[in-house]
């Protein structure tokens, strides 16, 4: 029996997936909804889709399997809670959690995590980064024990606010759409942590357990405001976690940055080492370096998603089957709830000690998940 499936925010990022998930064969049927009528119209008749709905509320009354959430960040928590007491499946955009206050942020954690054990359905984080082709090699030469000991990372997300072909100021405007004032700019950096942490955690296999961080204040800022809706003077933060291995990793989210962004990642061991710029990638051991090839780097999908990766490094594709896979098969999607708040209380902590100067601080963590 093929999977029935909800796709539920049709906006700028969401419509980059309805073809991919029409397009898996163990899709069988696909229903679309968003609170615009001009965009849910639009979607339909391009992709010729006849089952939609106006609101999350209706959608999730229908009798589909299955519903993934690509709304904007500060709505996913409460639309995936909804999902799942509604009965479905549920894969939502990153982050899992995104808002003001840390302590409520994490009390989310919990009840995210308490949400899916009880009801025993899946719930899937979309992180690009974990089917990138650098984590998908790194995390295949780690199996293989190719790093040694892991000693030291380093992940970032740069994405200057001003960049030309994402700029962050419309992007806010856009998603806030009618509530948009000038009250609402900035945004808290180390909130939308996961496109950094992601890789760390997924190829090491092991999580952040305490955190120093601090903020860099942009002199002559008119962004990132105490006064704002988000209370954050920090346009660039820096943390540096200890991880549950022992090794550091230092984590940077810029968004003031002369650069024209990246999310990536370099990552050292006693026997090898993996090296990204943006002048390419190379592995290292004690005895040189190697420039690396990473375009074949790739899992089994099926057609016609193995054709058609789509974007963000050609992880979308992966993305899709891995939630459609997960729920078919009846097993734990790879980036499950317990591997999702890995990925972002780290960053909601180290908010936390920016605001307090670099203090020191634990960061909670929610287990492996049951066996
Ligand atoms: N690399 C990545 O993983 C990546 C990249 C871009 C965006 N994103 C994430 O994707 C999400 C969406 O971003 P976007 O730029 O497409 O935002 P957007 O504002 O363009 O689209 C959001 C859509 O959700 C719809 N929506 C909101 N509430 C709804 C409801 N109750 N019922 C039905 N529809 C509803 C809105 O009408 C809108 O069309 C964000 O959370 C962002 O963090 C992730």
């Amino acid at each position: 029996m093929g999977l029935s499936v909800g796709m539920v925010g049709l906006g700028q990022f969401g419509q980059e997936f309805v073809g991919l998930f029409k397009s898996h064969p163990d899709v069988s049927r696909i229903a679309l909804c968003d609170l615009s009528a001009e965009r849910l119209a639009r979607m339909a008749q391009q992709y010729h889709i006849r089952e939609c709905y106006q609101s999350l509320d209706e959608i999730c009354r229908s009798d589909l399997d299955a519903l993934v959430i690509i709304t904007q960040p500060w709505l996913h928590f409460e639309q995936v809670m909804k999902s799942l007491q509604a009965g479905k499946h549920t894969y939502s955009a990153v982050p899992p959690v995104f808002g003001v206050e840390g302590d409520a942020l994490l009390e989310q954690c919990d009840r995210l995590v308490e949400t899916v054990k009880r009801t025993g359905l899946n719930y899937m984080l979309g992180e690009t980064t974990f089917f990138r082709r650098e984590t998908m090699y790194c995390r295949a030469r780690a199996a293989r024990g190719d790093f040694g000991e892991f000693t030291f990372g380093e992940c970032e997300y740069w994405h200057d606010l001003d960049e030309p072909h994402s700029n962050l100021r419309e992007v806010a405007r856009n998603r806030w759409g009618k509530d948009w004032g000038p009250d609402k700019r900035g945004h808290i950096p180390m909130h939308y942590p996961t496109h950094a942490t992601a890789s760390m955690v997924s190829i090491m296999k092991a999580h952040m357990v305490s955190v120093s961080a601090m903020g860099y204040r942009y002199p002559n800022e008119d962004w990132f405001l105490e006064e704002a809706y988000y209370r954050n003077p920090f346009c660039n933060e820096v943390a540096l976690y200890r991880m549950s291995n022992g090794a550091l990793v230092r984590h940077a989210e810029f968004r003031r940055i002369g650069h024209p962004g990246r999310e990536g990642f370099r990552l050292f061991g006693t026997e090898g080492s993996f090296l990204s710029d943006p002048s390419g990638v190379r592995w290292a051991t004690k005895s040189g370096w190697e420039p690396l090839d990473l375009s074949d780097v790739s899992e089994p999908l099926p057609e016609p998603l193995a054709s058609n990766l789509g974007g963000h490094g050609g992880s979308h594709a992966y993305l899709v089957h891995e939630f459609v896979d997960s729920c078919v098969k009846g097993r734990l999607p790879r980036i499950h709830v317990w591997e999702a708040v890995r990925y972002v209380a780290p960053g909601i902590v180290a908010h936390q000690s920016a605001l307090r100067d670099g203090e020191p601080l634990p960061i909670p963590d929610w287990g492996d998940p049951p066996a």
